[in-house]
């Protein structure tokens, strides 16, 4: 989704932007641009397609020592370079970059802009357009105009507004999308994530919503709306960035099923102490413990990781497990039990959807726990509690190593709280010893790259639809199966409950129609057997992933056993091979798949 850069001081601004948007590349986004002051000149640069589109206009005279760049995700109008940002007043006075939606730029476009022209179609350029109305029109200063036009902005974003007659500042003003400010020496910067900055400080500083900052290249001033200052201190990020590198990986999705076995292990090191016992902040212990009611918030991959956890959860903790799709939540929760507790799962810790609903939660007064892969980050710091994965940085859009490492700290959590309460199912549970054959297993897993390859070049090259089949745990694995293959290889692919095929879908089967059914629980195996010989028998190809406790000499992929609590995170790993090798295959952008951003950070 989009992403902001943007540097004062005395850098090379045109290169901090560059290396900045193309750290944000992973974000993904489908055109780019960047402003850039040199004093006696000022350059702006727009470009549809990659960074590298945008870095082949770049002319020698594209220099100076403050500036602002973007890369954009459509909302408001195609992906031109009209609609690209940065966009500027109509005298070009104004240059501003923006992430998030205005939903109200129509009412401000009929209210104060009816006779300006705009070049394009984003609300963005409204934006900027009334800014420059309250300065130049209406005699404001650049912060009060900026100001005025922020107390009739509605809708969720990240501001970085610059003025060409004074090259020395960036103003800076969030609302519900990320936005952080990066400090160094002689120079101070602003980005929405930090990756897009640690090559040039390890030093940062959070701005809240509704927060304006005025950057200049020896301070940072933090202020409400009213104008109050506000005092933050900043913090030091321990990022890593030769963790950002994809070495000689062709992609880095594969890169990160590849580190799946070393975070199961980190995960350990993080979670248990050396004679097994679990150490998770025991104040969010008492507080599951307290729950009569888990609710599991999340979108995508994580809101699919909830449900390969639930099953674990409600065993280990004896509380009821509740998952809620964050877009769906957001608009009106269901009737709540008496004494919630809430989990947010969240990759990013960035997802505008899930936010919406911790706010809400927040509202309410409910304890709530973020588990995230990155520190710091929205969702993290409006919860309650976090947990983090450590997984370390996931570049991919397609999620996988958080997925199986949302799983593993749930485990941990799980795993507390059942033994808090004294429960022996929970302390029957070799989560330490379970949680390394899992790491061995998928290492098992990976050393299988060819075969896979093999049935996908079999029956999936060039398929346009799939089915995945499983009951239980395994029905869950499905859904994120089918997730991963559809959003990478663009087929389309429904993971289903097996014993529902019959009441609708099996009408869909005709030869050659491709199914993968997952097989890891002895009480259902010979049932979902059934529903694959039903597939079979009417012409369709059915690959089958199986446990080794169930497995058949014939069947395709064999995953080797695992805790049941644990199935979920054995079983997926072949269908991440799956949906990679499937996309790779087919010659697409593995990494970034058409349409999709790895922080969904609107609505
Ligand atoms: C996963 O492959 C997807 N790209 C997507 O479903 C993702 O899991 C979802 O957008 C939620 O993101 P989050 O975990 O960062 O909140």
């Amino acid at each position: 989704m989009c992403g902001i850069v943007g540097v004062v001081g005395n850098k090379n601004a045109t290169d901090i932007l560059m290396q900045g948007l193309e750290k944000l590349e992973y974000r993904g986004y489908d055109s780019a641009g960047i402003f850039v002051e040199g004093g006696d000149h000022a350059s702006l640069v727009k470009s549809v397609g990659r960074i590298r589109d945008l870095r082949s206009k770049l002319g020698i005279d594209v220099s100076g020592t403050a500036g602002i760049g973007h890369t954009r995700w459509a909302t408001h109008g195609q992906p031109t370079e009209t609609n690209a940002h940065p966009h500027t007043s109509m005298d070009e006075r104004f240059v501003l970059v923006h992430n998030g939606v205005i939903e109200n730029f129509k009412e401000i476009r009929d209210e104060y802009l009816p006779h300006d022209d705009f070049k394009g179609q984003t609300d963005t350029e409204i934006a900027v357009h009334l800014i420059a109305k309250f300065i130049e029109e209406d005699g404001m200063s650049v912060l009060d105009g900026f100001k005025k036009a922020l107390s009739i902005i509605e809708g969720s974003y990240a501001f970085a507004l610059m003025d060409a007659q004074d090259p020395d500042t960036i103003y800076v003003a969030k609302n519900k999308s990320p936005l952080l400010i990066g400090l160094g020496d002689g120079y101070n910067m602003v980005c929405s994530d930090a990756m897009a900055m640690i090559r040039e400080t390890s030093e940062f500083m959070e701005i809240h919503d509704k927060e304006l900052v005025i950057l200049h290249k020896d301070s940072v001033e933090v202020q409400d709306y009213y104008g109050n200052p506000v005092t933050r201190k900043s913090y030091t990020a321990q990022l890593d960035l030769s963790e950002i590198g994809k070495g000689t990986y062709p992609f880095y999705m594969l890169k990160e099923i590849d580190e799946q076995p070393t975070v199961m292990r980190h995960l350990i090191s993080e979670y248990a102490n050396p004679d097994g016992t679990m150490k998770v902040d025991s104040e969010v212990v008492k507080a599951v413990q307290k729950a009569d009611r888990i609710y599991i918030i999340a979108a995508g991959t994580s809101y699919n990781a909830g449900y390969g956890s639930k099953i674990m959860l409600e065993a280990l903790t004896d509380t009821p497990v509740e998952l809620g799709v964050a877009s769906e939540w957001g608009y009106g929760m269901p009737l709540l039990s008496k004494k919630p507790f809430f989990i947010f799962l969240s990759q990013s810790g960035e997802t505008a959807d899930s936010r919406q609903v911790l706010v809400k939660v927040n509202e309410l007064g409910y304890p709530s726990l973020t588990i995230t892969n990155v520190p710091g980050s929205t969702l993290s710091r409006e919860a309650t509690y976090t947990m983090l994965i450590g997984a370390g940085p996931e570049i991919a859009v397609a999620s996988t190593k958080a997925y199986t490492g949302q799983i593993a700290t749930l485990a941990f959590l799980a795993k507390a709280v059942g033994v808090a309460d004294g429960r022996k199912e929970a302390q029957d549970f070799d989560l330490v010893k379970e949680l390394s054959l899992v790491a061995q297993g998928i290492e098992a897993t990976l050393s299988e790259k060819e075969k896979i390859a093999a049935i996908v070049k079999d029956l999936l090259l060039t398929t346009r639809n799939a089915f995945y089949i499983g009951r239980k745990q395994d029905y869950f694995v499905a859904m994120e199966a089918s997730l991963k293959l559809k959003e990478i290889s663009y087929v389309q692919c429904e993971g289903f409950a097996a014993g529902e095929l019959k009441h609708g879908t099996i009408s869909l089967i005709e030869k050659d129609t491709p199914a993968l059914a997952l097989l890891s629980d002895p009480e259902v195996a010979q049932h979902t057997r059934g529903n694959v010989m039903e597939i079979s028998s009417r012409g369709g190809k059915v690959v089958t992933v199986a446990m080794e406790r169930v497995a058949n000499a014939d069947d395709d992929i064999i995953v080797g056993d695992v805790h049941p609590y644990l199935s979920a995170i054995a079983m997926v790993v072949p269908t991440q091979l799956i949906a990679y090798e499937t996309s790779s295959q087919r010659g697409l952008d593995v990494d970034k798949p058409r349409n999709l951003a790895k922080a969904v950070t609107v609505e």
